[in-house]
């Protein structure tokens, strides 16, 4: 056993039954953005490397520590995309997205790369659902980005969650807070590494976790209190178009998001049931992103929302959104009924029930037990004497009764029974026999 190959470290993987609700997730946060008419990309998972560099930041952790990157066979520097946000300005940019209608609005979701150090929550291969926005700084865009995260994380029953909102300014207003907050770091007792993030980004000092540091920042200038009019007056309109969307928030003027792009409105979602690593989803304004990547002045402002996270969110406050089954049906063929079996399988299907069949030649008790496991809550049984009548045995699982049904009949039976059944698939199937052998008239 030792030659066995286990996943690389800090890569989760989602298997039955824990997937599907990994993927009601995806669907249920994608659903408000797709209500909004967002269209969906599709974006290369390895970029050139300087597009990380140029867009995300060379300073951030990000960046300078946990990218995957690597130089291909035409060396070529390229990068295990860490974020979506750059490679969607990128193809914007490169198809000329921004020259049709304004805002251009796109969303995506996949695989992103970091290497971190792996914990509850934080992981080197993390899946994120994400919208990006371009070509308007209209506030009530930002609204818009985030009620969509908001009614996704509500959809799916989340409760204990908060949103936190800032402003981190503009061009025009963040220089001079940026000398204001260099020259405040500069008085404090801070170590030489420190003293030199200070310099070269100093609004990351404001999030070091370190207490003693910490204790220094009390009094730190902070940027919502030194915005321009116009970052003012942007601001105080996003609020407003949340309240009147009824979506709740707190305000937190200390907020240091990972990456550099962000401009005014920023945000960041927490739970409180997954411990140090409560972020399930962030995102914010970019106004000077696309110049900054080659293309127009255009603002834009988006979201990325970690699906692994609310995945562990929902596990957290016990919800378990998507099927509760995923077979409606299992078919158990015995003796030389194996071929019509597959027939009924293959019609069953085709109407849309889920089916599933008991392969290889198990008895009636060991297929009896595969349907058991299966989840089912309907077993169809064809012997050799049901194929000789046309028909087949009907089992409902919870009740164990068991009516027979025409073959040609049942898969319309069938449907029939699912859309009138409760959401747990109970169902139940009239007629009181339990023996394989009473035939029964349909209901
Ligand atoms: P971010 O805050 O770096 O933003 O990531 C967004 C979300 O991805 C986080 O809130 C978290 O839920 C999830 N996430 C990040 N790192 C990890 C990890 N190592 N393991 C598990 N989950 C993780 C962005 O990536 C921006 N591109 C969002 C954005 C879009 N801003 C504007 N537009």
């Amino acid at each position: 056993m030792s030659d066995r190959i286990s996943a690389p470290k800090g890569v989760p993987e989602y298997l039955p039954p824990d997937s599907a609700t990994f993927l009601a997730v995806h669907e249920a946060l994608a659903a408000p953005a797709i209500l909004a008419g967002y269209g969906y990309v599709e974006l290369p998972v390895f970029e050139d490397t300087n597009l990380f560099v140029r867009g995300v930041g060379e300073s951030t952790d990000v960046v300078s520590k946990e990218m995957y990157t690597f130089t291909d066979r035409g060396n070529r520097s390229l990068t295990l995309r860490p974020e979506g946000t750059a490679g969607v300005m990128r193809s914007v940019i490169e198809h000329g997205l921004d020259r049709g209608q304004l805002p251009v609005k796109l969303w995506y979701r996949g695989q992103f790369f970091r290497a971190e150090r792996p914990q509850h929550g934080r992981y080197r291969q993390l899946q994120q659902f994400g919208i990006e926005a371009i070509g308007s700084d209209d506030p009530a865009l930002d609204a818009e980005v985030i009620t969509i995260a908001d009614d996704g994380y509500k959809s799916l029953g989340l409760t204990g969650y908060r949103l936190e909102l800032t402003s981190l300014g503009c061009a025009e207003d963040r220089p001079a807070y940026r000398d204001l907050l260099v020259g405040f770091l500069a008085g404090l007792d801070l170590d030489d590494a420190t003293r030199e993030r200070a310099q070269l980004n100093p609004l990351r000092v404001l999030d070091d976790k370190r207490p003693e540091v910490q204790a220094q920042l009390a009094d730190a200038p902070l940027m919502l209190d030194h915005l321009c009019e116009a970052c003012a007056e942007h601001f105080a309109a996003v609020r407003s178009l949340l309240d009147a969307n009824e979506v709740t928030y707190v305000i937190n003027k200390r907020m240091v998001r990972g990456l550099d792009y962000y401009t005014r409105t920023t945000f960041e979602f927490v739970h409180d049931g997954l411990g140090a690593q409560g972020g399930i989803g962030g995102g914010g304004r970019y106004d000077g992103l696309m110049a900054q990547l080659g293309g127009q002045e255009l603002s834009g402002i988006g979201f990325g929302l970690g699906i692994d996270r609310t995945f562990l969110a929902c596990r957290a406050e016990g919800l378990t959104p998507g099927p509760t089954r995923s077979l409606d049906v299992y078919v158990v063929p015995l003796g030389e009924a194996r071929t019509r079996a597959a027939l009924l399988v293959t019609e069953l299907r085709r109407a849309g029930i889920r089916t599933d069949l008991s392969f290889g030649s198990r008895g009636l008790k060991g297929a009896m037990k595969g349907a058991d496991r299966s989840g089912a809550p309907y077993t169809i049984v064809i012997g050799e004497r049901d194929l000789e009548a046309g028909e087949c045995q009907l089992k409902a699982m919870d009740s164990g009764e068991q009516v027979a049904v025409p073959l040609d009949e049942v898969a319309a039976h069938v449907a029939h029974l699912i859309s009138t059944s409760s959401i747990s698939g109970t169902g139940s199937v009239s007629g009181t026999s339990s023996t394989t052998d009473d035939k029964k008239e349909l209901p």
